[in-house]
């Protein structure tokens, strides 16, 4: 069984996806850490060139660990899950993740994985492009306002230097490319319920998804 939540950059689909899981508990699956997983490999390689990343990338074996509720990304036998998290990782991987044999490696992945368990996932294209057949789709979504307002405060409390500015501006940017790129962009399933999270707090949109959730399950049983 799969659960799937998509939306933009920032409107609250990793916490809220991990919060579900724990309270329902299911696995959570972290696209996006899979795809920062491929950028770090590509930077490790020494930022090659598309034809010669393409390649490169039979050799790269990607694999989670799932143990209490974790999502722990391993790369080639190493977690990796710290190193996906730098800027570096952050200022390629809209471009790597474009790359259509970078997603079709990564859907394989999160495809295969979904065989053997239930998950709740997060994306952009989970509901659209990889799990059209999801049993549940959510869209979640925040003014741009909000989004940056929330992505800001993160980024202050773990001491980056930013501007609220410039973290709107950074936003924009990302919602652009990740709706306009030609691969799978990020889109709204015609099946996916919205979840517009402006002015709810975490808990309230955490507790309307969990009886939604829970309404499916309750019916399917
Ligand atoms: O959710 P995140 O910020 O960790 O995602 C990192 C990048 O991966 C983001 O630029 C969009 C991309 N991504 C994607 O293209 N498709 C997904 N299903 C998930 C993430």
């Amino acid at each position: 069984m799969i659960i799937v939540i998509d939306g933009p950059a920032g409107s609250g689909k990793s916490s809220t996806a991990k919060a579900l899981s724990n309270q329902l508990n299911i696995h959570f699956l972290d696209s996006g850490a899979l795809y920062r997983a491929v950028t770090y490999y590509w930077i490790l390689k020494g930022k090659p060139d598309q034809e010669k990343f393409f390649d490169l990338l039979p050799a790269l074996d990607l694999n989670v660990d799932l143990t209490n509720n974790s999502f722990t990304v391993w790369l080639n036998g190493n977690d990796v899950s710290d190193d996906i998290r730098s800027s570096a990782v952050a200022n390629h991987v809209s471009d790597i993740a474009s790359l259509p044999r970078v997603r079709k490696k990564v859907n394989q992945f999160m495809r295969e994985l979904v065989e053997q368990n239930t998950f709740i996932a997060d994306g952009r294209d989970l509901g659209t492009a990889v799990f059209p057949d999801a049993d549940l789709k959510f869209y979640m979504d925040a003014s741009i306002e909000e989004r940056a307002d929330r992505r800001y405060q993160e980024m202050e409390a773990s001491g980056h230097a930013v501007t609220r500015e410039r973290v709107i501006q950074n936003l924009k940017e990302r919602d652009h490319k990740d709706k306009t790129r030609d691969a799978d962009p990020l889109k709204k399933a015609d099946d996916a319920i919205v979840i517009d999270t402006t002015g709810k707090t975490f808990e309230e949109q955490v507790a309307e998804m969990a009886a939604i959730i829970n309404n499916k399950l309750h019916i399917n049983s």
